[in-house]
């Protein structure tokens, strides 16, 4: 007999507050994650459910000194943007918290200092870089060097992105620092280390023995890394950003940042209830942690022996990690810009959040990685949510609308057929429901989709449409049937698509309705007037699907451009030689396309000297109209060419970006035409 549990407590993974948050976080973390908590809030179960922007780390320092501005407008940026999109798409954290928070400082030090003063850390000392000029340890991330393993240049003192092979800063050869360019030296440096190996024999019989039932991927990265042997791991970092530990003698060092995140989702429970504790440490609580695979060892390993060394806290019952989503074939990348970002999903594609989460959750990366592609997200709005779900439901009520003035008509005597289809309803529910308590969230989906398949079915079946000429009767109790089993949709399908199912409750002019009244087929009384039809979904058109695949390339392209390397210097020239070249402001007076060609515009320029033709390849950058009338700099002694027939007396000047756009130089001013440039 499984356990009952009086509360529940879920956590979703803190994402990093260093970029937006794109379909494979929503896919493999959140979209999950309020399934379940909306499920367990329409069964009125008490649950809360925490997240928060994880807000430490190198990689936000590392931004934050690329961008010039400190880590803390990094995060303050990063964590409105994540909230606000969270909301847009209907995530429904009962608080959304920071690990800046003045409560998560406190309970992150408490926390450290519960387990120092216990005696559960140990010290060690070890040799680290160390920047001589910015007087500074530095963190692996922020040294560079020549891969040992490949010989590529750039490498990270933590991996080489070149090869893919895992380093040690001190692996690399000619190591540099980022911060100054320095050739960083080893120096002694002492740090704190959680012995994992004391917890080993607890964590094996918890997890290899008492959770079995674990996902497979969870259960067997649990099981490598137990197998593998556990070490002591450093809880701690020479680092200027983050929770300073809280120990006389530790100036300069903050906690490690996977230390304080998962406390992160104690303080926000804090800070969301003074009833926490109740949370946290009773057993009577099911904690679910719902993270990526990535975050496995942490939440299975690392964070439960924090927990039980503290000694006051409960650990979770399940972590169901999911796997990793692609996006058409390939990795999502933050750096890359390879990702379907939230915000701007939200931005260019309004109204449409529950089509994003019902693609999400179709095609979670449950049990292994897949790809999200803009041609399946078509399909699947196309061909089942259209014309599934918002096909039945829609037939159901304008058929009641036309024939019964949108009143829910009284049932006659029910049919064998009528019988049958109505007890799929219960057993729907039930799979709908085992699917959900079991993190099988796509099954989930499907069976709910089930309900729109058969009333699709039963309208088919039957033909109302048809019947109506000669039996007013029957029709009234399909349709009665047929809005029962809207009804049941409106309830199941909410944890997935909320949006959908709140303009469900409207049409059905229903306030609310609760998980147990799925299954039911007398949820609408007869004579129950029934709102306005609604679209709940539109054919989204190939043009469409078409930007946002061109809107992915051009930011990949835009990417590995501005990754490209600046051409370097050319040969050196003497004073001399520049002063032969003679460069002149000139306005361009009329301009046309050179016919059969796609690059070549014919200018007339006015260069203070003359005006002359010149022949230029710009025309795949700039429109004839847009160019007359402005000033542009020209080489004005360069020799004649001929081109296509013209003879061009001169050379625009302009400036070519990585990707070969070309951008004018022009004054910044007007100045008459003919000035010297030099
Ligand atoms: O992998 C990540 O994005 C981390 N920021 C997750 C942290 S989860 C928790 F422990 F806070
Ligand atoms: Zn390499």
């Amino acid at each position: 007999m499984a356990k009952e549990y009086k509360r529940y407590l879920v956590t979703s993974a803190l994402p990093y507050a260093n970029g937006p948050v794109h379909i494979g976080h929503l896919a493999g973390v959140y979209v999950p994650s309020d399934i379940y908590v909306r499920y367990l809030r329409l069964r009125g179960k008490d649950v809360v459910w925490v997240c928060g922007s994880d807000e430490h780390g190198v990689p936000i320092t590392i931004k934050a000194r690329r961008e010039g501005v400190t880590p803390q407008d990094v995060v303050d940026k990063y964590n409105a943007i994540i909230k606000k999109s969270f909301e847009g798409l209907g995530i429904s954290f009962d608080i959304y918290s920071r690990t800046t928070s003045p409560t998560h400082r406190v309970t992150a030090s408490e926390f450290f200092r519960t387990l120092y003063d216990k005696g559960e850390f140990v010290q060690q000392t070890s040799q680290q870089y160390y920047d001589p000029e910015a007087k500074t340890f530095l963190a692996d991330r922020y040294i560079t060097g020549t891969c040992p393993k490949c010989g590529s240049e750039g490498a990270y003192g933590d991996q080489c992105e070149k090869c893919g092979s895992t380093l040690n800063a001190t692996d690399l050869i000619n190591p540099k620092s980022t911060i100054s360019g320095a050739a960083p030296e080893l120096r002694d440096t002492t740090h704190w280390f959680l012995p994992l190996d004391k917890h080993e024999a607890m964590l094996r019989e918890w997890i290899l023995e008492g959770h079995k039932e674990w996902k497979s991927n969870v259960y067997g990265q649990c099981k490598s890394w137990l197998d593998g042997g556990l070490q002591p791991r450093a809880v701690s970092r020479d680092l200027d950003w983050g929770i300073p530990v809280p120990v006389e003698g530790a100036e300069g060092k903050v906690l490690y940042v996977w230390f304080d995140a998962p406390i992160g989702y104690i303080s926000a429970t804090k800070d969301l209830t003074p009833d926490w504790e109740k949370y946290w440490k009773s057993e009577d609580t099911k904690m679910v942690h719902f993270i990526g695979k990535d975050n496995i060892v942490f939440h299975c390993i690392v964070f439960p022996a924090m927990l039980k060394a503290h000694g006051d806290y409960i650990l979770p019952e399940n972590v169901p990690a999911n796997e990793f989503l692609n996006l058409e074939g390939d990795k999502i990348s933050t750096s890359k810009n390879w990702a379907v970002w939230l915000n701007e999903y939200l931005e260019d594609m309004p109204g449409k959040e529950d089509v994003l989460r019902y693609v999400l959750c179709a095609n979670a990366p449950e049990t292994k990685d897949n790809d999200f592609t803009w041609k399946d997200y078509q399909a699947r709005n196309n061909n089942e949510l259209v014309a599934v779900l918002g096909n039945f439901v829609n037939r159901a009520m304008v058929l009641t609308a036309k024939y019964f003035e949108g009143k829910v008509p009284a049932a006659g005597e029910l049919t064998d057929f009528d019988r049958e289809i109505l007890a799929e309803l219960p057993k729907l529910r039930t799979a709908v429901e085992e699917n959900i308590e079991n993190y099988r969230f796509r099954e989930a989906l499907k069976e709910a989709m089930n309900i729109a398949r058969l009333g699709n079915k039963y309208l088919a079946d039957t033909e109302p449409w048809k019947v109506i000429k000669t039996d007013e009767a029957r029709v009234a109790t399909i349709l009665n049937v047929a809005l029962q089993i809207t009804a049941n949709l409106a309830v199941v399908i909410e944890p997935f698509m909320p949006f959908t199912a709140t303009k469900l409750l409207r049409m059905l002019g229903v306030e609310s309705l609760s998980w147990e009244q799925a299954g039911s087929s007398d949820i609408l009384a007869a004579g129950h007037t029934l709102g306005k039809a609604e679209l709940l979904f539109e054919k989204i058109e190939d043009s469409v699907i078409e930007a946002q695949v061109a809107k992915l390339q051009a930011a990949k392209a835009a990417n590995e451009a501005a990754a490209k390397p600046v051409e370097p210097q050319k040969a050196e020239i003497s004073f001399d030689d520049f002063e032969k070249l003679d460069i002149r402001i000139g306005t361009v007076v009329e301009a046309e396309k050179v016919a059969k060609t796609k690059k070549l515009l014919k200018l007339l320029v006015d260069t203070g000297i003359d005006r002359r033709t010149i022949v230029s390849g710009i025309a795949e950058h700039f429109s004839p109209e847009e160019l007359v009338g402005r000033q542009v700099m020209v080489l004005v002694n360069l020799a004649p060419r001929e081109l296509k027939g013209i003879e061009s007396r001169g050379m625009i000047l302009m400036a070519e970006d990585a990707t070969g756009k070309l951008v004018m130089v022009p004054p910044t001013e007007p100045v008459r035409n003919g000035s010297q440039v030099g």
